[in-house]
Parts: C-alpha cells; sequence; structure tokens
C-alpha cells in the first residue's frame, strides 16, 4: 500500500501540486486536464522529482525523497508518458535488461521472450526499439517495467496516442497485471477507460485531487 500524505509541489513559485493526500491499494486512475500535476505526482512517487513538503509512505516506510534506483529497488516502476527504452537495442534485450536487476543472463532473456508473448510482440523481439511505432513502443515500456517485477506501477497516460487495437490490447494487459495483485496508479486525461481498468477513480485539477 502507498499513502501520499500532504504532497505539495512549488516550482519556481508555481504551486503545482496542492496538498495532495491519496492511498494505493489495487489500482487507482487519475485523471485531469494538461498541466494539472499527473505527472509530477508519479514523478515524486518514483522519486525522481523532490516534493517541496509532504510525504510518501510505502510498504509503512517512508520514502519521501530518496534516490529513484532504490525506490525501484523497494518495487515501485514507472511508466513514462514519453517512451525512453533503449533505442539501439531489440525488443527481447530491452526487456531482458529490465529482468536484470534480479536475474541471471540466461534467465533474463528466457523470461524476457515469455514477457513479449504476454504483450502480444512476439513477431517484434528481434527488432530494434529505435524501429518501433508509439503503440508498440508502449508495449514494450509496460514490458519493461513489469519485467522489475514491481509491487506497485505507476502508469503515467498508458493509453495516449494508441489506435483503438492497442488501446485494447493494453486495457487487457493492464486487466492481467491487477489480477495478479500488483498495484497501481494510472493517468489520463479522460476518465472513461479508467473506469472500466481501475478500483477508484479521482479527478486532478490544479494540484488538487478529489474523489469523484
Ligand atoms: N521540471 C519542471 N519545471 C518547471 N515546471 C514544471 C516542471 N515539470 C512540470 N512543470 C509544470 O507543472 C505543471 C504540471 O505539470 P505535469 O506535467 O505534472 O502535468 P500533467 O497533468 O502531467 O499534464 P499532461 O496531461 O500535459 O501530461 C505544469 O504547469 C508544468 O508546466
Ligand atoms: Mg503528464
Amino acid at each position: 500500500m502507498l499513502k501520499v500524505v500532504d504532497l505539495s509541489k512549488v516550482y519556481n513559485g508555481n504551486v503545482v501540486l496542492r496538498g495532495v493526500n491519496l492511498t494505493v491499494e489495487g489500482f487507482v486512475g487519475i485523471y485531469g486536464p494538461n498541466g494539472s500535476g499527473k505527472s509530477t505526482l508519479l514523478k515524486i512517487i518514483a522519486g525522481i522529482e523532490k516534493p517541496s513538503c509532504g510525504r510518501v509512505i510505502f510498504e509503512g516506510e517512508e520514502i519521501t525523497g530518496i534516490r529513484a534506483e532504490e525506490v525501484a529497488r523497494m518495487g515501485i516502476s514507472m511508466v513514462f508518458q514519453i517512451p525512453r527504452p533503449f533505442k539501439n537495442l531489440s525488443v527481447v534485450e530491452n526487456i531482458a535488461a529490465a529482468f536484470l536487476i534480479r536475474k541471471n543472463y540466461s534467465e533474463a532473456l528466457k523470461l524476457a521472450y515469455k514477457m513479449c508473448g504476454f504483450l502480444g510482440v512476439e513477431n517484434l523481439a528481434e527488432e530494434k526499439a529505435a524501429k518501433l511505432s508509439q503503440g508498440e513502443l508502449r508495449l514494450l515500456e509496460i514490458g519493461r517495467a513489469l519485467a522489475t517485477e514491481p509491487k506497485l506501477l505507476l502508469l503515467d497516460e498508458p493509453f495516449s496516442g494508441l489506435d483503438v487495437e492497442n488501446t485494447k490490447r493494453v486495457a487487457k494487459i493492464l486487466r492481467d497485471v491487477k489480477k495478479k495483485g500488483v498495484d497501481a496508479i494510472v493517468t489520463a486525461h479522460r476518465m472513461k477507460l479508467l473506469r472500466e481498468i481501475v478500483d477508484r477513480c479521482y479527478e486532478m485539477r490544479g494540484g488538487r485531487i478529489a474523489e469523484d
């Protein structure tokens, strides 16, 4: 379980998060317009940005302001709004690299091929990441995050820029992940699709969050 307590963030005098309180157990959706603070909230939880005040507590332990690598080691993994894979590695190598955190090389490669199957991208396994379409990249990023075997997944707009087919595919993958007992925060601009996947949905507006 993750708890965010009275979290605020100010960038150069601009208040981006205003006393956000949030408890995450199961899948939680956050929707809101551009600039409302969704990515900032996820980045603070992931240890990529530091909060101006407030606390982040994961499994009873305060993790506020600790380094991103340390947060990842504790079992929190983020899928970024803008994909950032190793461009010169293939799909399967990219996923294997993430498995290497916990496995040896041959095991990591075997699990990476299995992950390609789970994602439905077996046909792209040997393709260089640089050649992938936006939708394919999104699937790869989800696979890389899952390969770290997270307890909590932070998915920043996993549906943006996807066509109907890939939207359905990502929704199915997330439902399968949910069944495995992984917790998640999923952000989006609109709530329609989110509601079909998450247990609870919140609206974010001007750095404030409200259950709807
Ligand atoms: N590194 C930064 N430095 C200064 N301002 C920032 C920084 N990152 C974000 N902001 C500002 O914080 C506000 C919230 O940004 P954030 O990216 O969290 O919004 P968002 O809800 O994720 O938006 P979108 O839907 O466009 O992804 C914006 O006004 C943005 O300009
Ligand atoms: Mg964002």
